[in-house]
């Protein structure tokens, strides 16, 4: 069944996008801004790459729907804090915190949502670092503050994490014991060699720094 706006909703929602598509930019700059910095300004970037995406009418839609919402704009500003999203990959697991502080010290960025899925993983295995950031947003007359969700992870989660949701995908979020037992056991193996990762560049680093 295809999920749908009013064609007036769906009009305001557009308008909104517009916002939110401007918030992401405020983030990616920002996360821009820290690559070229530890590119060029130190010695070694634990940013691997950044993803960003404004989330599609039709999934807005759906998401409001799931959740028993009226298919309305302001609904969808007022209830989902994920229309704007940016995914940063790091290289090692302790990268995650040196980053995600950065964005709690900016003192333009409040923070409404801090969500560790690294000491504390989801049932599934899920590990991750989340934040919901509020950026603003300067228009011609008016300041607009948008929530953002910002998800830093290593490569090793990230490939975990994008298997995980297509597998969820394709079982339509019924997935048989057998593959979810599965998929944690190697979300736990993932931990462990994203562990081993790291110590084997911070031996390679204090070698190197002895030489
Ligand atoms: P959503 O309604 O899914 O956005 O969840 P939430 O608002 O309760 O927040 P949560 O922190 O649980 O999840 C936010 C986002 O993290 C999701 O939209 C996914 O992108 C990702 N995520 C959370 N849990 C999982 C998981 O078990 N597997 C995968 N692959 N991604 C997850
Ligand atoms: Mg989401």
């Amino acid at each position: 069944m295809a999920i749908l706006f009013s064609p007036r909703e769906f009009a305001d929602l557009k308008k909104d996008l517009v916002l939110f598509k401007c918030a992401l930019k405020n983030m990616e700059t920002r996360m821009d801004t820290l690559v070229q910095e530890f590119a060029h300004l130190h010695e070694s970037n634990p940013i691997e790459h950044v993803k960003a995406r404004v989330k599609t009418p039709e999934s807005i839609a759906q998401k409001l729907y799931r959740r028993g919402f009226a298919l309305t704009a302001e609904n969808a500003r007022t209830q989902l804090t994920d229309i704007a999203g940016i995914r940063c990959i790091c290289s090692y697991a302790r990268d995650i915190g040196t980053i995600a502080d950065v964005f709690v010290r900016q003192p333009d960025i409040k923070i409404l949502k801090m969500r560790d899925y690294l000491t504390k993983p989801k049932v599934s295995g899920y590990r991750s670092f989340h934040l919901i950031v509020e950026v603003p947003i300067y228009l011609t007359d008016s300041t607009v503050h948008l929530p953002v969700e910002v998800q830093i992870r290593t490569q090793a989660m990230d490939f975990w994490a994008s298997l995980e949701h297509k597998v969820r995908y394709k079982y339509n979020d019924d997935m048989p014991e057998s593959i979810i037992r599965s998929l944690w056991e190697c979300a736990e193996k993932i931990a462990e060699l994203d562990r081993q990762m790291f110590q084997i560049q911070d031996i390679a680093n204090l070698t190197r720094q002895r030489k």
